[in-house]
């Protein structure tokens, strides 16, 4: 089948190669031309594990541009183009561009769309249009979106006519939410919402461990999600969240509630944690190190989670910021980021941003921090995200721990 993908972002590009893997003819649209151009050249422009094998292996499948005339002849066109909050509320402008775009140059297809909207977005493009609009939210994770686009725990479909959509993710034999538009449109909001709720649940019940002798988050956490009602995942206490999606997705989805006359007290509490944890890390680290005058602080991770370069509502950039605010010299290191921040020296190696510190932070989940427990360190390190044994150091403290 031919398919259209309109916004090749992380979640365009994943799923144009995912597509493609399973033998569908691609045509892919930005109008970041520059983007296109790499593409085209066999460049991947976004880091994400598997990606760039997935679009070497199918690259005669695939054909990418910034005009709209290559999705002539598609029987389908998913759009992923961004939805942005703008003041909290959602900006659907350039979904809806799109998808005026995609009618002009094709209106014997049907759209599919990707982008988080909220409930009513496909209708109201429908009207606009006259186009057939199917919502198909995505749950795909950025560090794993390959498998989880290959594997989603459901596909859901919004809409009439539904079937083009179901036939082209039969491959993944994941059960099939069919639904109406506005129903899609809410799960996608209301998954979002709750696993950030689950987030800023256990935040809290970090801060509370932090006040008690004996207790640790990471084990009142694996105690509660053996129980599968309440499920291990999303219960990692931490900086917070971060990302494109939740910090976006949680506000527009409490504006959007408060316009219809309904307060959404439970994502409001959610997002007022989250913005706690990172003026928490700092307080703790500040006290920390003038108590033992010190300077000097490498921050191990700079995007939002590992496995990923996106610098996108990173609370790890959030707190460089911070620290850097309050006088403190700073380098980075992280295995998926390259550039450099203001003020900030990004090192090529963990073992010098280390050796250069005086104390280290850990922002960020990737396994290769873990070489440090082997590094016999007599300096301060602040375990954010509780990857490490603290056992390793003379000096530890980790999220979610008393300590004296
Ligand atoms: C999230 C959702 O998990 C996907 O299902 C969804 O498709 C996507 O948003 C989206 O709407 O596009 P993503 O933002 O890529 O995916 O990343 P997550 O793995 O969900 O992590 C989000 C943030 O929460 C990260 O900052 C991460 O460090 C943090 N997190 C996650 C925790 O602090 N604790 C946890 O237990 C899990």
């Amino acid at each position: 089948m031919k398919i259209g993908v309109v916004g090749l972002g992380y979640v365009g590009l994943v799923t144009a190669s995912v597509l493609a893997d399973h033998k569908n003819e691609i045509a892919g649209v930005d109008i970041d031309n520059r983007r296109i151009e790499k593409l085209k050249a066999g460049t991947v422009p976004l880091f994400e594990p598997h990606l760039s094998d997935y679009l070497s292996r199918n690259g005669d499948l695939m054909t990418f541009s910034d005009n709209y005339q290559i999705l002539e002849n598609c029987r389908a066109v998913f759009v992923c183009t961004p939805s942005p909050t703008m003041n909290g509320r959602i900006d659907t402008r350039y979904v809806e561009e799109s998808c005026a775009n995609i009618a002009r140059v094709n209106d014997n297809c049907t759209i599919i769309i990707k982008s988080t909207v909220v409930p009513g977005t496909a209708k109201m493009i429908k009207r606009n249009t006259g186009m057939p609009i199917i919502s198909n939210p995505e749950f795909t994770r950025e560090g794993s979106a390959i498998s989880d686009t290959e594997k989603p725990d459901r596909v859901v479909i919004g809409g009439e006519n539904t079937e083009i959509a179901e036939k082209i993710w039969q491959f993944t034999r994941s059960p099939v939410v069919k639904t109406t538009n506005e129903n899609a449109e809410l799960i996608k909001y209301a998954s979002n919402a709750f696993l950030a709720t689950k987030i800023s649940f256990i935040n809290e019940i970090a801060n509370l461990c932090e006040r008690i002798p004996g207790a640790d988050v990471e084990t009142v956490s694996k105690g509660m999600g053996y129980d599968r009602r309440i499920a291990p995942y999303f219960l990692k206490a931490g900086l917070g969240y971060g990302g494109s999606c939740f910090p976006k997705d949680t506000e527009a989805l409490v504006t959007y509630a408060r316009e219809l006359g309904v307060s959404l007290l439970l994502v409001e509490a959610t997002i007022s944690v989250n913005a706690k944890r990172v003026r928490h890390a700092v307080e703790i680290i500040d006290l920390a190190m003038r108590k033992r005058s010190l300077l000097k602080v490498c921050v191990l991770g700079i995007a939002f989670k590992n496995n990923t370069d996106d610098l996108r509502e990173s609370r790890a950039l959030d707190l460089v910021r911070e620290l850097s605010r309050l006088g403190y010299e700073i380098r980075i290191y992280d295995p998926a980021f390259s550039g450099n921040l203001i003020n900030v020296e990004a090192c090529e190696s963990i073992e010098k941003c280390v050796e250069w510190a005086e104390a280290i932070v850990v922002a960020a989940e990737w396994n290769q921090f873990r070489l440090i427990e082997k590094m016999q360190l007599s300096k301060p390190v602040f375990d954010l995200r509780r990857i490490l044994d603290g056992a390793s150091f003379t000096d530890y403290w980790g999220t979610g721990i008393w300590k004296e």
